[in-house]
């Protein structure tokens, strides 16, 4: 037991979108933490909560026409939901946006700024003139100043996944009216995060968790730290305090999330938050993607550190998730939808939960697809967890109508007191796939023994013997119930119900599953896992195959342009006066090309098509406007539009004279 109470957290999602399998990776490994501590007599508390500002948020409230408070409240109460439906049970779920998180925030800046960490300097940032507005974060794009790749306004997403400090991004657009934006000096407040470096170098030397968070952010540190704009321009967020029309960063607010939410719990429970945050060591572990890692292991605990809190004893960041072998995207389709796709099928959450924690290493790339889904429900929980269970409990029930009154072997207890151990090792190093082998491990000797032992025969024979090997079996079963909730809390608790008991599995510890099952009857037993069938897996894959499809056709959609834009063009009729090749080049014509008021030169790369003489006289459409551009030392004034391979002339359908306007 360690001497500080224990505090887990989970990332908190943005209330913007609906939950998605990306959401579960992180989240069902977490629950499954949590309630393997309190099974092993751990006291825990298990916080998180929804994420509510950020221009994200915004974005999404002014497309929909509601607040973002609103659009806020909506995805919190969802989310909220969803985990439940999913078995992830926190013990208080807050909003970033609710005045004790505004509190605790403008209180740890404060002290961020009297303890000397915080600067103010003017800066260049995006800023809109048709707009009339500053572009925070995502409502800007352009390109990444690190390596050229487009990128939004916060983070370079397609290339090197830097995070962009407010004024970096290369050719800003905007995002609302896709105008160039310009730049306008703003004074923004700055955390001195280039002065943590020494402290961020020890701290990460004793982090616990897994080790990609660990090294990435070693890494990172090593290499640069930048000072850290904490500070943007928008309504919707935590005021800077002493500046309205200022607030800080979603990332500088939404973490103390963590410690407010443990404020608001520690206040209906009457004990001190302080207690969990004030003191080190702590034994707070935050459960995160991989994705944020460096907010979780560089800003905040150099945050928390600059305000004089203590600092998270463990960061658990999860691996990569995959969709049928694609990267996880809700934007190409590649996605699995919670509710959508999952718990409103009629699916239960212990499959689900079962498959992302056993399908690989919790800092491995995890592929979700329906036919692994399948093999792995129908093979491990129906033919290996639940036969096992099926069997012992039907024949315990039919030939001794319950738990027979004979002792247990060693070789048994000993078997489960090996599981236990092993589980127990792998838990400490957050391998949590290892710890589920060892579990199933367990079952499929239970599996074995009772084939082996075929107690279906000794009946006839020897009762007594059978009898025997049944009560092992029920221990097996006993101990598998208490292993196994942690991962599927609902099977268990039905397992433990037909093992004769009328109380909570939860209520029980890990350490019991080696205690006696005492005798006397027990209730007809029913198979707790049934099989997914084929139709329905096909189903499922159609589902997702029309909807990565339809993402398709989506994408391929031109981007569109205001009508202004389109004005801007100059395109007219026009005629072909003159026509001759151009020398040395087999591709170009120069030609001589009247549009109305006045006769323009024009190079066209059409000689492979047409002949000077058969275009002499010719109707065609000109664009009259475009930047002149030498081609071939010749002057090009304008371009003939044509299309296709063959480079087909496009031209009035009804003679107009040339000059005249196209509209
Ligand atoms: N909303 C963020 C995301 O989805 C996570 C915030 S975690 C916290 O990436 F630490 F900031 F709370
Ligand atoms: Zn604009």
């Amino acid at each position: 037991m360690r001497d500080s109470p224990v505090l887990v957290t989970c990332g908190l999602p943005y209330t913007n979108g609906p939950c998605h399998i990306g959401h579960l990776r992180t989240y069902v490994p977490a629950d499954f933490y949590v309630r393997y501590l309190r099974r092993s007599g751990e006291k825990v508390v298990f916080i998180c909560g929804s994420d509510n500002h950020g221009t994200p948020i915004v974005v999404n409230a002014e497309r929909d026409g509601v607040t973002p408070r609103a659009l806020s409240e909506r995805y919190h109460i969802h989310f909220d939901q969803t985990f439940r439906r999913m078995g992830v049970l926190f013990d208080h779920f807050g909003m970033t946006d609710n005045p004790v998180n505004h509190h605790r925030t403008q209180s740890l800046v404060n002290r961020l700024i009297a303890n000397g960490h915080v600067y103010s300097r003017v800066i260049q940032q995006s800023y809109c003139t048709k707009c009339g507005r500053f572009l925070p974060d995502r409502y800007v794009e352009g390109i990444c100043p690190h390596c050229g790749s487009p990128a939004r306004g916060d983070e370079c997403d397609q290339g090197c996944g830097r995070h962009l400090e407010p004024g970096e991004i290369k050719e800003p657009t905007c995002m609302v009216c896709g105008t160039k934006a310009g730049f306008r000096d703003q004074e923004h407040y700055f955390f001195r995060l280039s002065e943590f470096k020494e402290f961020l170098l020890g701290y990460l030397e004793g982090l616990s968790g897994t080790l990609n968070a660990r090294n990435y952010a070693m890494g990172w540190v090593k290499d640069e730290l930048r000072d850290w704009c904490i500070t943007r321009t928008l309504d919707w967020g935590v005021k800077f305090p002493g500046r309205d029309d200022l607030v800080v960063y979603v990332w500088v607010d939404a973490p103390i999330g963590y410690i407010s939410f443990t404020e608001e719990w520690a206040d209906e429970t009457g004990v001190s938050w302080k207690d969990y945050w004030c003191r080190e060591p702590t034994a707070i572990t935050h459960f995160i993607g991989g994705d944020i890692i460096y907010h979780h292991c560089i800003f905040w605990p150099a945050l928390l550190k600059g305000a004089g809190y203590g600092t998270p004893h463990a960061v658990v960041a999860s691996g990569m998730l995959k969709v049928d072998g694609h990267k996880f995207s809700k934007s190409r389709g590649y996605v699995v939808w919670t509710n959508d796709d999952y718990l409103d099928k009629g699916l239960p959450a212990d499959y689900l939960r079962y498959y992302l924690l056993s399908y690989t290493n919790h800092t491995k790339e995890l592929n979700f697809s329906w036919k692994v889904f399948q093999e792995r429900v129908n093979n491990e929980l129906v033919n290996t967890l639940g036969n096992f269970v099926y069997r012992t409990l039907y024949f315990a029930h039919k030939e001794f109508g319950g738990v027979p009154d004979v002792p247990v072997r060693k070789e048994i207890v000993a078997e489960i007191d090996r599981s236990l151990a092993a589980i127990d090792r792998s838990m400490q190093e957050y391998e949590f796939k290892t710890a589920i082998d060892s579990m199933m491990g367990l079952a499929a000797y239970g599996n074995n023994y009772i084939q082996a032992s075929a107690p279906w025969k000794l009946i006839k024979t020897d009762r007594d013997a059978a009898a025997r090997v049944i009560k092992d079996c029920l221990i097996l079963v006993q101990a598998l119930a208490l292993i196994f909730e942690p991962v599927i809390p609902e099977a268990a608790q039905e397992i433990w119900q037909m093992l004769g008991n009328a109380d909570r599995i939860e209520d029980h510890q890990i350490s019991g599953a080696t205690g006696d099952v005492p005798p006397g009857p027990l209730p007809p037993p029913r198979p707790v896992f049934s099989k997914l069938e084929d139709a329905f897996i096909a189903e499922m894959d159609e589902l997702l195959a029309k909807r990565v499809k339809e993402a398709g056709k989506k994408a391929t959609k031109m981007k569109t342009i205001p009508f202004e834009e389109f004005c801007k063009l100059d395109i007219r009729t026009g005629k072909v006066i003159s026509a001759e090749k151009v020398p040395k080049s087999n591709k170009l014509l120069k030609l001589r090309v009247d549009i109305g008021d006045e006769i323009r030169q024009i190079v066209a790369g059409m000689a492979e098509f047409t002949t000077p003489e058969e275009i002499t006289g010719k109707p065609v459409v000109v664009v009259a406007n475009l930047q002149p551009a030498k081609i071939f030392g010749i002057e090009s004034n304008g371009m003939i539009l044509a299309a296709g391979e063959q480079a087909s002339l496009l031209m009035p359908e009804k003679e107009v004279p040339p000059g005249t306007k196209i509209r």
